[in-house]
């Protein structure tokens, strides 16, 4: 039977390589992006998309029930995969409401759709940052998924709240739904004010690097085609009610993520300057993804130190796509999140 897999926030990073994830993987899935182009959202991540007959675009805000109930009537998906949200911490800290809004409602509204509908299944994209964090001097210990929800940042709290409520709706409601947690994920379409992509472009416009703090915080980086990966694998194989942990153990400090980058880019290590340090910030990431591997058969394919590689490449490659972002809302962000420091 022909499935139908809605997909929303795809004009944003992980959901736009998702999008083409699952275009080359599966014939037989047809795939709608719900996306309402906030500034992390751009069209023409999904430029290759576009044409495909499998393929439809639809600009909506999942917060918008009329709007969502519109979809779902027309398309009538099997399945749903939220990776819509509001998703920067910084942003977070600054303006906390949209996150709840955008993070919790939206999500709330869709299952709500899927109760209406009938869909099979939920598939809420979540993140590492819902267990809060663990010390740096305990490399003995990981986020499973039993550890205790602890989120540090406005977003953190309002992707655990978004679990809970999923999970709830599958208590309550019986509703087919799974949950993935993942790591840091990194390569192309990330939004350039992210560490990785923002270092990147900074370098290459001969702009200081900013590293909070001391740079000794440790987050698990995952290459995003492998989380996409991982997230089809849930759909495919994970049970209702579950949580499956993703990540490829692939723990680093954010300095000496900047100085490789900086070696790739043959750039100078005195670009790099220490600037304040971020309100509540998580210390350390690390991911068990044992479940995943052991219930999924999933595990990460590439290594970080090829997928930074090609990932710098990528970015040199497509400079006109990074070029139109930052000359956009981007730079009155940038000036009041970096003032004249950088
Ligand atoms: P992103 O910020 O790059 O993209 C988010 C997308 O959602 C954008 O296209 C935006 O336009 C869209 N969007 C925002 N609000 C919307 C609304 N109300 N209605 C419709 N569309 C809306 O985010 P990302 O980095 O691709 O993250 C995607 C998901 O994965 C998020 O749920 C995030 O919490 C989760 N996640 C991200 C990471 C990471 O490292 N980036 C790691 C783990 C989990
Ligand atoms: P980020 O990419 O924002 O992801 P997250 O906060 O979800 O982990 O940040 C990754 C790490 O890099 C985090 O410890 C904060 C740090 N960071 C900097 O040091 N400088 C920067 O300019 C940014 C954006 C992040």
């Amino acid at each position: 039977m022909k499935k139908t897999w809605l997909v929303t926030g795809g004009a944003g990073f992980i959901g736009g390589n998702f999008i083409y994830h699952i275009l080359s993987a599966h014939d037989d899935v047809d795939v709608v992006c719900v996306d309402s182009l906030t500034y992390a959202g751009n069209l023409s991540t999904l430029a290759g998309a576009m044409n495909d007959p499998r393929f439809a675009f639809v600009r909506a805000d999942i917060r918008d029930c009329d709007a969502m109930r519109g979809v779902f009537a027309e398309h009538k998906p099997t399945a749903v995969v939220n990776f819509a949200a509001e998703s920067h911490v910084d942003r977070s800290i600054k303006d906390p409401g949209i996150f709840i809004s955008t993070n919790v409602t939206g999500t709330q509204v869709l299952m709500d759709c899927c109760l209406e509908f009938g869909t099979e299944r939920f598939h809420q994209v979540s993140t590492d940052e819902v267990y809060g964090d663990l010390p740096l001097d305990r490399p003995d210990l990981f986020f499973t998924e039993d550890t205790p929800l602890d989120p540090s940042s406005p977003y953190s709290a309002s992707k655990a709240a978004a679990d809970l409520l999923a999970l709830a709706y599958r208590r309550t409601y019986g509703l087919n739904v799974t949950i993935s947690r993942c790591s840091n994920n990194y390569g192309p379409y990330q939004f350039p004010e992210k560490l990785i992509p923002l270092t990147i472009a900074n370098a290459l416009e001969g702009r200081r690097l900013p590293v909070y703090g001391k740079g000794e915080n440790v987050r698990d980086w995952l290459y995003v085609e492998d989380h996409c990966r991982a997230i089809d694998a849930v759909i495919d194989r994970g049970k209702p009610g579950e949580v499956y942990n993703i990540g490829g153990h692939n723990e680093m400090r954010n300095i000496d993520i900047v100085k490789k980058i900086c070696n790739l880019l043959g750039k100078p290590h005195d670009l790099i300057e220490f600037v304040a340090d971020r309100k509540g910030h998580d210390l350390r990431y690390a991911i068990d993804p044992t479940k995943a591997k052991r219930e999924l058969g999933w595990e990460p394919k590439t290594k970080f130190v090829d997928g930074i590689k090609s990932t710098v490449e990528w970015y040199l490659s497509h400079e006109s796509w990074w070029r139109e972002i930052i000359s956009g809302e981007y730079k009155e962000y940038y000036r009041k999140m970096y003032g004249g420091k950088s």
